[in-house]
């Protein structure tokens, strides 16, 4: 169901209503939302806060969109810090790089930062997550000027990546970036958390990290947990990350 935040403005039960009318489900207005949640079986609803902002609850959490991490990321590398991604991408600022599982957006938020003259196309097969963060990208006004910089630079789709790539001309994008939902999640890294329901659990297999190699011209990057399979399966060039935090990037050049 679509409801909205307490004490609506007209056009947010306007757009309540929209969207329960896209997503074929019901409008209840935000006075009968505790009866409703109680009388049916909800897995989720959806809620058109202030400002049009769109949130998904359920009983576990809430879903909405949020720079949070790319900030804590950027100001660590701003403390000479390392980001393992960032160093594996090799970017001079001009690259088209294909995020293709764009979850939250926040390590493409982070790309687009060294993309001055470039830009990261981000793809997401979850129609929940992709409507939350498109819509939310949309809203969101940063405070700082590099997150807006990033965010103009940035083109979400939703699409499967499986037949995006499939699809895409050979050598179509410099870089290809793949973070697929971890075969071990970690629970601990909260900024995860509020997608999980979600997202889609697809694995990469052998043909994808292909086609993700035709499809760039100079790199394919994988991200991983040190426990999961995903390089026994696919061979990497290299590996580099944090052995502490588990989290792993895996380096695949273009010959
Ligand atoms: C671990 S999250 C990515 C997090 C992201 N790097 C960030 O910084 O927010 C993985 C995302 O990829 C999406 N996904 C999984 N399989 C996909 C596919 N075949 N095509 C597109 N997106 C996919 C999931 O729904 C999820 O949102």
């Amino acid at each position: 169901m679509v409801t909205t935040s307490h004490k609506p403005r007209y056009e947010q039960v306007l757009k309540a209503r929209e969207l329960a009318r896209e997503l074929g489900v019901e409008y209840v207005s935000r006075r009968h939302l505790p009866e409703k949640l109680e009388e049916e079986k909800v897995d989720f609803y959806y809620v058109v806060e202030a400002g049009g902002k769109l949130v998904i609850k359920w009983k576990g959490g809430e879903l909405f969109f949020h720079p949070s991490v790319a900030k804590i990321r950027m100001k660590n590398l701003k403390n000479g810090g390392r980001d393992y991604l960032i160093e594996a991408l090799k970017l001079k600022g001009e690259e088209l790089v294909l995020d293709a599982t764009f979850g939250l957006g926040s390590e493409a938020i982070l790309i687009a930062a060294f993309l001055p003259k470039g830009k990261v196309i981000g793809l997401e097969k979850s129609p929940h997550i992709y409507r939350v963060v498109k819509d939310g990208m949309s809203r969101y006004k940063p405070k700082t000027k590099w997150i807006e910089d990033a965010m103009n630079r940035i083109e979400l789709i939703q699409a499967d990546m499986k037949e995006f790539i499939r699809e895409a001309y050979e050598d179509s994008y410099d870089v290809v970036y793949c973070d697929p939902m971890f075969e071990n999640p970690k629970y601990e890294s909260s900024s995860m958390n509020p997608l999980r329901p979600f997202a889609s659990y697809d694995r990469v297999s052998e043909e994808d990290v292909k086609q993700m190699l035709r499809v760039a011209k100079k790199r394919v990057i994988l991200k991983a947990h040190k426990k999961d399979s995903l390089f026994d399966r696919i061979k990497v060039d290299k590996v580099v990350g944090s052995r502490k935090s588990g989290v792993l990037y895996g380096v695949i050049e273009k010959r």
